[in-house]
């Protein structure tokens, strides 16, 4: 009731329950002698874990000897129609052979395959949600889940708007970038003008002088796919150094999630750091449940996931969001906490957004 006096005084008749806008905030902390700090929700989020004792900027992930090497996670983006679910297509068959024998491979958003480099194998995670949604999506909500860019230029066609806000992406999220010059069984197929169109937005071949890797391919023969793979690798290698904490309690991202009729809430995440287990109460988000199973893409059941994981995991009691962060708790009854806590800070949110769009409207009557 003070507050709204004041806010009287100022000028502005507001209710108890009323949102208000930052400056607004301000202008009322000077009146009445308060200091206010406007915190963002991701910040309030943090505290709200700090309360669980769960720090997302721990120690565990500042020691060297903790962090080991990770595969890198890797997503294809291009031109419409210039190849990327085929290429994605090809890397998954031609290694599904290789993995297990049974089982129904599925889409899950995420897979792995083992590449042999230099007699070493080695695992590479592609995300198989091709396009900037992945991205966007993802970095909207602070995750950066890729490491390296595959970027798919069909040989026939060039370099085409949406190979340039590609680009634009990648760089922005400084996200070392591969080319892949694709369908170079075509008849009109041209990869050195492609690799000349690229040099323009600073993408220079190793063979001009530049460094990055291009690899001409065809997606749909299956050629120098394997060497796309080995460049993929070599970059990761050469630019970044991908390590993480196997030893902690895991956290990663939530790429996709959906309801199942017979298995409940499904959602395939990729774990970033620590280990996931089955069995592990886990929090996405605003829902929380316990690890009941976890399938690879072939649907083969696994015990374990260790960082760069994609996994399904079952037993979430309700279905979480795209881009939604998942961690382990350490018991069922803090990761439930957790939840019901971010579902009444999104629940109050939404109120208020209401209210605000209710306000305008009664102004624009008046
Ligand atoms: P959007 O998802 O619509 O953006 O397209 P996309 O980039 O995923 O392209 P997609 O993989 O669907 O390929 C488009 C068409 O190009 C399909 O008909 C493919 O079969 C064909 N295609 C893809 N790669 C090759 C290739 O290496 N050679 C030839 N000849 N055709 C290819
Ligand atoms: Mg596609």
């Amino acid at each position: 009731a003070a507050l709204v006096t004041v806010m009287f005084h100022l000028g502005e008749m507001a209710t108890a329950t009323q949102s208000l806008d930052e400056s607004t905030f301000q202008i009322l902390g000077e009146e009445i002698g308060w200091n206010i700090q406007i915190v963002s929700a991701e910040e309030e989020d943090k505290e709200l874990l700090q309360q669980f004792d769960i720090d997302l900027d721990g120690e565990e992930l500042q020691e060297d000897e903790d962090l080991k090497p990770r595969p890198p996670v890797v997503t294809v983006m291009g031109h419409v129609d210039h190849g990327k679910t085929r290429l994605l297509d090809t890397i998954r068959k031609t290694n599904v052979i290789e993995g297990e024998a049974g089982g129904i491979t599925q889409r899950i958003g995420a897979y792995q395959v083992t590449v042999t480099l230099e007699g070493e194998r080695r695992k590479i995670t592609f995300l198989d949600t091709p396009g900037h949604e992945a991205f966007t999506a993802m970095r909207a909500r602070g995750a950066e889940l890729t490491d390296v860019a595959i970027l798919v230029v069909a040989a026939d066609d060039g370099v085409m708007p949406q190979t340039v806000e590609a680009i634009n992406h990648a760089q922005a999220a400084k996200v070392p970038i591969v080319v892949a010059v694709n369908k170079i069984d075509k008849p009109g197929a041209n990869p050195d003008k492609v690799r000349g169109q690229l040099t323009e937005f600073g993408l220079v071949p190793e063979e001009y002088g530049g460094n990055t890797m291009f690899v001409d391919i065809s997606a749909k023969q299956n050629i120098n796919v394997d060497k796309l793979l080995e460049a993929v690798l070599l970059t990761a290698d050469a630019d970044l150094d991908l390590r993480a904490n196997p030893n902690m309690d895991a956290r990663g991202a939530t790429i996709e999630a959906r309801l199942d009729k017979g298995r409940g809430a499904v959602a395939t995440v990729l774990v970033q750091q620590g280990t996931l287990h089955v069995g592990d109460a886990i929090v996405a988000g605003t829902s929380y449940g316990r690890v009941r199973a976890m399938l690879d893409e072939n649907g083969k059941h696994m015990e374990e996931a260790a960082p760069s994981t994609p996994v399904q995991v079952l037993g979430l009691t309700s279905v979480p969001t795209a881009g939604d962060l998942f961690l382990v708790a350490p018991d069922d009854r803090t990761a439930r906490q957790i939840a019901e806590k971010r579902q009444a800070t999104e629940r109050a949110a939404q109120l208020a957004k209401r209210r605000k769009i209710v306000s305008l409207e009664s102004l624009k009557e008046q």
